[in-house]
C-alpha cells in the first residue's frame, strides 16, 4: 500500500487554515470540499487513457478519453458527504454509493447501518472519502463491504491521517492506496488525532 501525503502548496495551505480552532463552519465546508477535489485530482493521476477520433469543427482529429474504469465515489457517512462534493467537480458523472458505520458500543466495532451500492462495483475504481483516518476501523469495514460487493480497485481520500490508522488499513487491506492531506502525531485516549481537526462530523453539520 502505497500512502501519498500530498505536498502541493495549496494542499498544505488549505489543510492549515482547517486546524484553525475558531474556524467557521462555512469556512470548514468550503476548505473540505476544496481539499476533496485536489486530493482526488492526485488520485486519478493513474487512470488509464484510450486514444480516440472524434468529428472536430475542423475535421476529425485523435483526441485522448479515460479507458475502461469508470469512478464510484464512496462517501462514509456523515463527513465524508463533506468531501463528496468536491470530488464530483471534477468527476461530474461519478456514480456515488453511500456507506453509514455506528460503533457497536460493546464490541467497539464498527457495524453498518446504511449501505447504498450503485452500479457494477467490479467495474468502477471506488474512491472512499472520510477527513478522519483514526483508528482505521470505518475505512476497513466499508473496504470490506465494497470488496464484498465485487469492487476490486479501491483508493482511500482523507484529509487527516492517524499513523495508528494507515497502519491498521494497511495490515488488513495492503493493496488499498491512500490520499491525504496530512499525517498526523497521533490519536489520544478519546481516539482523536492529535494535532487534527477536532470532531470533522460537527464542524462540517454545525453541531456545536
Ligand atoms: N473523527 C474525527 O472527526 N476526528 C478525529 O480526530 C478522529 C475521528
Amino acid at each position: 500500500m502505497a500512502v501519498h501525503e500530498i505536498r502541493h502548496p495549496l494542499v498544505r495551505h488549505k489543510i492549515g487554515l482547517l486546524r484553525e480552532a475558531g474556524i467557521s463552519t462555512a469556512k470548514f465546508r468550503q476548505l473540505t470540499a476544496e481539499l476533496g477535489r485536489l486530493l482526488a485530482y492526485e488520485a486519478c493521476q493513474d487512470l488509464p487513457l484510450e486514444n480516440v477520433t472524434i468529428d472536430c469543427w475542423s475535421g476529425p482529429v485523435e483526441i485522448q478519453q479515460i479507458k475502461g474504469k469508470k469512478i464510484s465515489i464512496v462517501p462514509i457517512l456523515r463527513a465524508g458527504l463533506g468531501m463528496m462534493d468536491g470530488v464530483l467537480d471534477l468527476i461530474p458523472s461519478a456514480r456515488i454509493s453511500v456507506v453509514g458505520l455506528s460503533r457497536n458500543e460493546e464490541t467497539l466495532q464498527p457495524e453498518p447501518y446504511f449501505e447504498k451500492f450503485v452500479g457494477q462495483l467490479d467495474e468502477r475504481q471506488a474512491l472512499i472519502v472520510d477527513p478522519m483516518l483514526a483508528t482505521g476501523g470505518s475505512m476497513i469495514a466499508t473496504v470490506d463491504m465494497l470488496k464484498r460487493a465485487g469492487c476490486r480497485s479501491i483508493k482511500a481520500l482523507t484529509l487527516v491521517c492517524a499513523p495508528e490508522g494507515i497502519a491498521a488499513l494497511q495490515a488488513v487491506h495492503p493493496e488499498v492506496d491512500i490520499y491525504t492531506a496530512a499525517i498526523d502525531s497521533h490519536l489520544n485516549e478519546h481516539g482523536y488525532i492529535i494535532p487534527g481537526l477536532g470532531d470533522a462530523g460537527d464542524k462540517l453539520f454545525g453541531t456545536k
